[in-house]
């Protein structure tokens, strides 16, 4: 178990983009990709209810004091482009990774290990507390950034988006993702306002594999039938979608 100020520590390098000198996790993550099952959560009713009746306020403490807000910001809006804003994500969605990281499920990269370190700190109410502060605030609605899509290319992102392209077998994104992206049923993650680098770098780590944390690989599918140009597209429409409206 992590001591809390050699946590501290880490995340501080983390922070400061320093090599996280711990070759014991790196090893520890690497042994554990590709083994067992995408997840162990299983959306019971006992698990339901534990994130049904997370404490906001309990949330809003931990944000703090297990130094999450140095990263992803007081109210879930984060400080960097390659730490993805957490604000008005489906609880469901942060429980599930919250656990996966606990159980080594996702940790796929070196921005992943951080990750893991802090999740090990976390007991199932904390996490349940905590999905419930960054849930209650509205979705990101980011400072618009430039879209370098072709006007074809970003028609071509509307229709994946609402229609998907039976020929690559691509549903579309909003079926599962919520028509405004703000997140649909159970754990289908918000995607509206989403930082457009930790975007394309999710998709990227679905794409090759490395993110393998999704129950039925269906975002590893999907991802795997994109193309690179695709999602860089995506990234940025998403980053500019506000899914409050
Ligand atoms: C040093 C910066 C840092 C700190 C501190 C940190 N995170 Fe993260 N967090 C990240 C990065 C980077 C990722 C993306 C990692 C990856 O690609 O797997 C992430 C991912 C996440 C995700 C998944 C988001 C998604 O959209 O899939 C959640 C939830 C999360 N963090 C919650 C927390 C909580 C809760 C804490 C405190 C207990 C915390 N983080 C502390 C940097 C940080
Ligand atoms: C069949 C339902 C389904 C469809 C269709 C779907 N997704 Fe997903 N997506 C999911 C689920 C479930 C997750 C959470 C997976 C996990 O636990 O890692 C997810 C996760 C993601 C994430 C990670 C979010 C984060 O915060 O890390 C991204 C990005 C994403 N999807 C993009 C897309 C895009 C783009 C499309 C369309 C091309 C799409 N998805 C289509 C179900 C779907």
């Amino acid at each position: 178990m992590l001591k809390l100020k050699k946590l501290k520590t880490l995340i501080a390098s983390a922070v400061l983009g320093a090599a996280v000198a711990s070759p014991a996790l790196a090893e520890e993550s690497n042994a554990h990709i590709h083994h067992g099952p995408s997840s162990n959560v299983a959306w019971d009713i006992q698990h339901i209810r534990l994130v049904a009746n997370g404490d906001a306020k309990r949330g809003q403490e931990l944000n703090t004091k297990m130094f999450c807000a140095t990263c992803h910001g007081e109210k879930g809006i984060s400080a960097g482009r390659n730490w993805p804003h957490l604000a008005g994500q489906q609880a469901n969605y942060i429980y599930k990774m919250l656990k996966d990281y606990q159980d080594k499920k996702r940790v796929d990269t070196d921005s992943s290990s951080i990750m893991v370190a802090v999740a090990q700190k976390l007991t199932d109410q904390d996490i349940a507390d905590l999905a419930q502060y960054y849930a209650s605030f509205p979705l990101p609605n980011n400072p618009k950034v430039k879209n370098f899509a072709s006007p074809e290319m970003v028609k071509h992102i509307q229709t994946l988006l609402e229609r998907g392209d039976g020929k690559r077998m691509i549903p579309p994104c909003l079926s599962c993702h919520g028509i405004k992206a703000e997140g649909g049923t159970t754990d289908m993650p918000a995607l509206a306002g989403q930082t457009a680098a930790y975007f394309r770098k999710t998709m990227q780590d679905y794409k090759s594999g490395k993110r393998h944390n999704d129950i039925y690989a269906r975002m590893r599918y999907i991802a795997e039938a994109l193309t690179d140009e695709e999602i860089e597209a995506m990234a940025q429409y998403f980053a500019n979608m506000n899914g409050n409206q």
